[in-house]
């Protein structure tokens, strides 16, 4: 009595998902894969047609695979997805139809195994569910360079409270990323290592139209501004190279030797860059405290732009 009514429910669902999934064009593309397709053949009222297309349904993968099964019942794949409208993956949706395999008796052969796949093979595999949430990722530096989905994520043996991934970042990301790991030791960094922040709050590892994998945002400088608001203005007294130029033309992102991150050791230095040289004229003359020896910044507090002063002093 139960049964009925939920497999019927569920077969509305998954007419509706597929309905909305041709919509948005969001179809497996490879030839061995096409979950909604197989997905509503396999809802219940559909079995007769079943065997026609090679595919036979999670119920008969779980009977030589019940590790798999179950521990898929936790998995975004099934869990959240039916939540949200039935659109989840099947095991078919993946290793491709089973028929065959099952007939050999679990011939290895007969079935998508994702260690035999190339780099492109996979992205292809999983984009054909995940394009419209990462459409940069085939022209992203990490697609280019053969870093498959597989290189960070895994399906069945992911690391808990993590998107998929096999390890937690920044570990995940250091295993290649060795040169970047010392910035991040230095006296002054972001505290990537502390758990603080992450390398995802600054990059998007599926690609963008920055370079370096920098998060898309509507001005260069929101990256850093949607944390350090105060910097961020419109100011009555704008300090042009904040915006001309972005956070970086004075801070490095990662780590320093410098305090507040700052590209040189010398706050004078840096201001003199630009600003050549201020020295003993009127204003900053010996009388008010030369300038050699006083940061510039202890007057001009306001570095970043002000409201209430031109020359940024509060
Ligand atoms: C009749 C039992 C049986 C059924 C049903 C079955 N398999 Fe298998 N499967 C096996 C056996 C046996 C192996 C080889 C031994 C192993 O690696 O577990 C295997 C291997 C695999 C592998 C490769 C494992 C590797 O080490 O690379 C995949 C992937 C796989 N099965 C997926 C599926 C899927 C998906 C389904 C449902 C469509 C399914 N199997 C149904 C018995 C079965
Ligand atoms: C979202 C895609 C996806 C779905 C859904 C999926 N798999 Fe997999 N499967 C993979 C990938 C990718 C691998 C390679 C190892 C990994 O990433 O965990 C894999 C590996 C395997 C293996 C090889 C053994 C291993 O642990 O490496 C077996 C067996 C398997 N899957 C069976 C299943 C069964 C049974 C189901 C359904 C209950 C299923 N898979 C659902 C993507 C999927
Ligand atoms: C048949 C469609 C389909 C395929 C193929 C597919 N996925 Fe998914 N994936 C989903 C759905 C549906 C969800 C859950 C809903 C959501 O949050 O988008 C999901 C969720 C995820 C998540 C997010 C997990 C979380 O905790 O939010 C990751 C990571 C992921 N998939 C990676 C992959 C990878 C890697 C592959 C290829 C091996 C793959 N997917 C293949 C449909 C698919
Ligand atoms: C270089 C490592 C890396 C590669 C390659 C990679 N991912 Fe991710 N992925 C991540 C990390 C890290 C996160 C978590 C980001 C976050 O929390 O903002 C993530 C999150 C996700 C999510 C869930 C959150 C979201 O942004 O939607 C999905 C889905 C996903 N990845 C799918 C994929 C697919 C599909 C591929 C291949 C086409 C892929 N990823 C390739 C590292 C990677
Ligand atoms: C606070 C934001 C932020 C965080 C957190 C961050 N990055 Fe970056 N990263 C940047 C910016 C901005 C650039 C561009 C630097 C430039 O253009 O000079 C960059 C550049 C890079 C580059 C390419 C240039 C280079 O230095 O080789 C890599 C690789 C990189 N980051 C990896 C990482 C990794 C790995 C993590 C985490 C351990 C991480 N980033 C954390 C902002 C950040
Ligand atoms: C499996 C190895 C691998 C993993 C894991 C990995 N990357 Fe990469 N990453 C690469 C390769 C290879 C490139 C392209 C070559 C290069 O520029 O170093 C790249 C490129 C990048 C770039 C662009 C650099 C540029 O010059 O444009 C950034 C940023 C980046 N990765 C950040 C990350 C972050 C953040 C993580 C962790 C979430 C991560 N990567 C995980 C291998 C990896
Ligand atoms: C996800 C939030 C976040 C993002 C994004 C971010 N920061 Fe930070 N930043 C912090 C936090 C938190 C601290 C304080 C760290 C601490 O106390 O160790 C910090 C510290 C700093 C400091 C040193 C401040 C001091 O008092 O020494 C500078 C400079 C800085 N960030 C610049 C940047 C720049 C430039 C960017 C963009 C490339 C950026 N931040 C992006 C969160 C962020
Ligand atoms: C013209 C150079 C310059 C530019 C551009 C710049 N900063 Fe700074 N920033 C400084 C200097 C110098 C300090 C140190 C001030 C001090 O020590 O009193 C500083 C300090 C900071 C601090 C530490 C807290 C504070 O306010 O003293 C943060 C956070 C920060 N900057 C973030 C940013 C962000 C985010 C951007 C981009 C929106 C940015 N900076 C652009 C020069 C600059
Ligand atoms: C990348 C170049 C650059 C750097 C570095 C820089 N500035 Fe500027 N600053 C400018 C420009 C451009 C203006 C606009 C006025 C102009 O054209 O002289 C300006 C304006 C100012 C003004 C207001 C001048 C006026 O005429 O009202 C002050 C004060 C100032 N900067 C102080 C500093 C201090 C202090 C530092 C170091 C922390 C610094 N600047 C670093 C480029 C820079
Ligand atoms: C002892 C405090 C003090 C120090 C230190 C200081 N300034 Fe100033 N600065 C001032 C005052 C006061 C003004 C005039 C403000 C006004 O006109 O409202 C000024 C004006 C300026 C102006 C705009 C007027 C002009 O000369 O074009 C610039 C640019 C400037 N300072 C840059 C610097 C730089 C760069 C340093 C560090 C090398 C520095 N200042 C150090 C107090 C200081």
């Amino acid at each position: 009595m139960w049964q009925l009514p939920r497999k019927i429910t569920m077969f509305f669902l998954l007419v509706a998902a597929v309905g909305v999934l041709t919509a948005c064009g969001a179809r497996v593309a490879t030839a061995q894969t096409q979950p909604q397709t197989q997905t509503l053949k396999h809802s219940p009222t559909a079995a007769p047609a079943a065997a026609d297309n090679g595919y036979v349904g999670n119920d008969t993968c779980a009977t030589c695979h019940q590790d798999k099964a179950d521990a898929m019942a936790n998995n975004p794949h099934s869990k959240l997805a039916l939540k949200h409208g039935g659109t989840g993956a099947t095991c078919e949706s993946c290793h491709g139809p089973g028929q065959a395999h099952v007939d050999g008796g679990g011939d290895v052969t007969k079935i998508v195994r994702f260690e035999k796949l190339t780099p492109q093979q996979i992205d292809k595999t999983c984009l054909g569910c995940h394009a419209n949430t990462h459409p940069n990722f085939l022209r992203s530096p990490h697609a280019k360079a053969d870093v498959s989905c597989l290189s960070c994520h895994s399906i069945h043996k992911s690391v808990p409270d993590t998107k998929l991934l096999v390890a937690k970042q920044p570990t995940l990301c250091f295993k290649c990323h060795t040169d970047i790991k010392p910035a991040f030791d230095m006296p002054f960094h972001h505290r990537v290592n502390e758990g603080l922040l992450q390398c995802s709050d600054c990059h998007n590892v599926h690609g963008t139209f920055l370079n370096n994998n920098i998060k898309n945002t509507a001005d260069q400088n929101a990256i850093c501004t949607k944390c350090h608001m105060e910097t961020r203005g419109p100011f009555v007294y704008e300090h042009p190279p904040v915006r001309a130029e972005g956070c970086l033309a004075c801070h490095t992102p990662h780590g320093s030797q410098n305090a507040r991150l700052l590209n040189v050791p010398n706050i004078n230095t840096l201001c003199n860059q630009c600003h050549s040289p201020v020295g003993a004229d009127n204003i900053h003359g010996q009388g008010q405290g030369s300038s050699e020896i006083t940061p510039c910044t202890d007057c001009h507090t306001m570095i970043h732009g002000s409201n209430i002063n031109a020359a940024f002093i509060r």
